[in-house]
């Protein structure tokens, strides 16, 4: 495994962020019943819940070297002052199972740990139709 540096996604890594969404479409139909769409990079770095501040809203990027392993939304004080959402957690498909997934969500914690102090919680949720992948795992992390 090749070692991992957490940084925010910008406006330069949107074409690697559709790559890594299209190298998965299988979890892009098991939550949306649709393969991935042509903009889907975007709205994942728009799409935020209504009354949530945009500074409250990061993409955060696990990259080896210049490649992007793995992708992680992260929402701060959602759904409450002291909570952090974890909205996808979504490893590149020719990373995953290799480890990549767990130490993704180990640097997401100390993200969050160093940089937004008053968080107490992180929180996630599964749907339902993608359990099967995601459930496990959550589970493995201590959720
Ligand atoms: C879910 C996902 C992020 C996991 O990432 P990954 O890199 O494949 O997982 P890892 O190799 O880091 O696995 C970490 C641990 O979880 C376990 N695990 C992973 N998937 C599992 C499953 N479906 N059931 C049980 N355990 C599972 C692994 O065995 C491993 O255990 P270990 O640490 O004891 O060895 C990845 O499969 C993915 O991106 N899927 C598509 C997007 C998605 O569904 N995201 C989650 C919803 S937000």
């Amino acid at each position: 495994m090749e070692e991992l540096l957490l940084r925010a996604i910008d406006v330069q890594d949107v074409d690697g962020l559709q790559e890594l969404i299209e190298s998965d479409p299988g979890y892009t139909e098991r939550i949306t019943g649709y393969p991935p769409g042509e903009s889907d990079a975007q709205s994942l770095l728009m799409m935020r819940p209504e009354g949530l501040a945009e500074d409250a809203k990061i993409v955060l990027g696990a990259f080896a070297g210049r490649d992007l392993v793995a992708v992680v939304d992260l929402l701060r004080g959602f759904p409450n002052e002291h909570t952090a959402f974890i909205g996808l957690l979504e490893v590149h498909w020719n990373h995953q199972s290799r480890g990549y997934g767990r130490t993704t969500y180990e640097l997401v914690q100390r993200y969050v740990e160093t940089t937004w102090p008053e968080i107490r919680t992180m929180r996630l949720a599964v749907v339902d139709t993608n359990a099967q992948v995601a459930t496990g795992f959550w589970q493995r992390q201590g959720f």
